[in-house]
Order: structure tokens, then C-alpha cells, then sequence
């Protein structure tokens, strides 16, 4: 039978790309982003197999109640990904910019996670994928709220994870973490290397999810930099 899947934040970028993957594998896909109109466009260009409906994570109860409507609409769910986030924000003041930026990437994260980690537990199976990021291995002197949100979403997962090792419900974690891709996120931006194609990235992504890992580097060789970075003292990370 298919797979039952739900993108939180698929209007762009890996999401969308996540999206479209998974209906060319036949799976029954949910797509959510605040921008109704790109999720219109992709139930255009997908068809029958893509559901959909907006959402805004920052708006927990709205967003818990469009979840479920989702679910109920496409008759179950199997996976979810965790995929909204935002590393830059137009706001008045440094401090509104990084505030927004935790409102999504941690307490939007928090509240979505809880969720489905509720329905899971009832459903006695299910599957969360977490994309967190390369910058959650180091703080970054140029995205502060950005690298911290990640490591936050990180550590809470493998805490997760180990609660869930301990559980006789078969729940699966996936902690994804992309290096460079190409999105909406890095477009234009300067100061980046080994900026991964979009495609790619989400096939070596969704080949994690679907052989259950607990850990995914996309593109591959970031999981070098991981690496290199695990092994890196802090009296180094603190001078980059
Ligand atoms: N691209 C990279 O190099 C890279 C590297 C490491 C990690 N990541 C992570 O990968 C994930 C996807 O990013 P991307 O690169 O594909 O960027 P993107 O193209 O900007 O996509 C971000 C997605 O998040 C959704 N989103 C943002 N704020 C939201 C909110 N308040 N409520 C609901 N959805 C929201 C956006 O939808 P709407 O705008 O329609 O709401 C969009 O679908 C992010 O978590 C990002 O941190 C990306």
C-alpha cells in the first residue's frame, strides 16, 4: 500500500522537491506552507496523489487543528517532515529578526513534533525526519539564532530518539542534516561552497527516510564536514 507522508513546509526549496519525489514513488503526500497559492500550484502539477492545506507554525493551535485535517483527509499518515524553517527574517530590531526565527525553527519545530509524536504513539508506528542542518554542529558568528535553532532541534530529537528506543510503540527519528542546497533559502547568498542540487540532495535524503536512519547528510560529502567538525576543539570553532 502507499505510504502516507506530510511535508511541513513543502512550497519551496527541499520541501517541494520532497514532495514531488515522493508522488513519483506513488506516495500520498500532504503539503504545508503559509503561501496557499504555491501549494495550488503544486496540486496542479501533482494531481491526485497531493493534498494540501496552509498552515503557519507559528500559529500552534491552528496549525495542530490543520494537521489533523490533513491526516483525516488523506486517511492516515506514516512519515512526517519537519521541514519549515527560516534563517533570515525582516524585522525592526536584531533581537524581533532572531525571536522569529526560534517562533518557526524551535517552537514551531516543538509543537509539530509533539503532535505527531501523540499520534504515533496511538497509531503504534510512524516516522518523524527532522531537518535540522549542518550549522547545528557549531555556532555560526553570522547566523546566531539560525545554527542554535538547529542544535536545539537536533538535541531534541536524539533525546527522542532515545525515549522512543525504550518504547514498544515502533517510532523512527530522523535527524536530516543538510550542508549547502539550492532554494529560495541560499539563493543569493554569498560566502557558500559545495552548494548541493536540490534533486539530489532529496533523493540521498529520501533514501534515508525510507531505509529508516537515525542520521542523513545531504549532499553526501557533508557528512565530511560533520565529521571534521565533531573532531574540531572548541578553541578553534571559537576563532572561525
Ligand atoms: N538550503 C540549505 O542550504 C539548507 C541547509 C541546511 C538546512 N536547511 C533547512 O532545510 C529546510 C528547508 O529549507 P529550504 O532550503 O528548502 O528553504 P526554503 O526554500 O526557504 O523553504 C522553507 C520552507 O519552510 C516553510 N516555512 C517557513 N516559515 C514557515 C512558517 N511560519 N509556517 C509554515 N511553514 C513555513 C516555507 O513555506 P512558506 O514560506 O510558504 O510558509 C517553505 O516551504 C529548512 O528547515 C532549512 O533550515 C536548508
Amino acid at each position: 500500500m502507499s505510504k502516507k507522508i506530510i511535508i511541513i513546509g513543502a512550497t519551496s526549496g527541499i520541501g517541494e522537491e520532497l514532495a514531488r519525489q515522493c508522488v513519483n514513488k506513488e506516495y500520498h503526500v500532504g503539503g504545508t506552507g503559509r503561501r496557499l497559492e504555491k501549494l495550488e500550484q503544486l496540486k496542479k502539477e501533482l494531481g491526485n496523489y497531493f493534498y494540501y492545506t496552509a498552515m503557519d507554525v507559528t500559529d500552534h493551535a491552528k496549525a495542530k487543528a490543520q494537521l489533523h485535517n490533513l491526516i483525516d483527509e488523506m486517511g492516515g499518515m506514516d512519515i512526517i517532515v519537519l521541514n519549515a524553517g527560516i534563517s533570515n527574517y525582516p524585522a525592526s530590531s536584531i533581537t524581533a529578526m532572531e525571536q522569529k526565527i526560534i517562533d518557526v525553527n524551535v517552537s514551531g519545530f516543538v509543537q509539530m513534533f509533539g503532535e505527531a509524536f501523540q499520534y504515533f504513539r496511538k497509531q503504534g508506528y510512524g516516522q518523524i525526519v527532522g531537518v535540522s542542518s549542518i550549522a547545528s554542529l557549531f555556532g555560526s558568528s553570522r547566523a546566531a539564532p539560525y545554527s542554535s535553532s538547529k542544535a536545539f532541534i537536533s538535541t531534541y530529537m536524539q533525546a527522542y530518539r532515545q525515549r522512543t528506543n525504550n518504547m514498544k510503540e515502533d517510532i523512527t527519528v530522523t535527524d536530516v542534516k543538510p550542508g549547502f542546497v539550492k532554494s529560495e533559502m541560499t539563493e543569493g547568498k554569498k560566502g557558500m561552497f559545495w552548494v548541493g542540487e536540490t534533486d539530489k540532495a532529496v533523493k540521498q535524503m529520501l533514501k534515508d527516510i525510507e531505509n529508516k536512519k537515525s542520521y542523513s547528510y545531504v549532499t553526501r560529502r557533508w557528512r565530511f564536514v560533520a565529521w571534521l567538525l565533531k573532531l574540531t576543539p572548541n578553541w578553534v570553532l571559537d576563532r572561525l
